[in-house]
């Protein structure tokens, strides 16, 4: 099956994106492993193995098409990250910025009128939609743990109880 290069190339920058966000919440987790917190260590970990469902969708998806899987470097996620509040800030606008990714490539499948890609695509925006609530979720809960120590153990303990991949 015939695809574009330029939507190949599109689709291997995005595997590269996901798999920057796995790594993006793995270290994330050894730093809320560090910091004690179980609950929250999991809950990023669990992310972590979301985000590897993401590339392989794409990785398999641009191999079913016929193109070429092209990998690339990952950067070094941050090392030290701030309180618990301040990263799942930073987890909402992370998502926020793959929502946009995913809708610029949506917008390139369009422009080369590639509908199996369009379609595929469905399943990452809607998937958007929840990792926003997901992480949207979590910053309103911690906002209102605001500095009280026990309630932030108790909430770390809830967060913990996550289902998932
Ligand atoms: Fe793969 Fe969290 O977006």
């Amino acid at each position: 099956m015939y695809i574009s290069e330029t939507v190949q190339d599109a689709i291997n920058d995005q595997i590269h994106h996901e798999i920057y966000s796995a790594y993006l919440y793995l270290a994330m987790s050894a730093h809320f492993e560090a910091q004690s917190f179980p609950g929250f260590a999991r809950w990023t970990r669990m992310q972590y193995q979301e985000e590897m469902v993401h590339a392989m969708k794409l990785f398999d998806y641009l191999n079913e098409r016929g193109g070429r899987v092209v990998l690339k470097a990952i950067e070094q996620p941050p090392v030290e990250w701030g309180t618990p509040l301040e990263i799942f800030q930073e987890i909402l606008s992370h998502e926020q910025k793959v929502t946009a990714l995913i809708y610029k490539l949506y917008e390139v499948a369009l422009a080369e009128k590639d509908y199996g890609t369009r379609v595929m695509l469905h399943w990452f925006i809607e998937e958007q939609v929840e990792e926003e609530d997901n992480a949207g979720g979590m910053v309103d809960r911690l906002s209102l743990v605001g500095d009280q120590k026990s309630a932030l153990l108790q909430f770390d303990h809830v967060a913990g109880m996550r289902g998932g991949a």
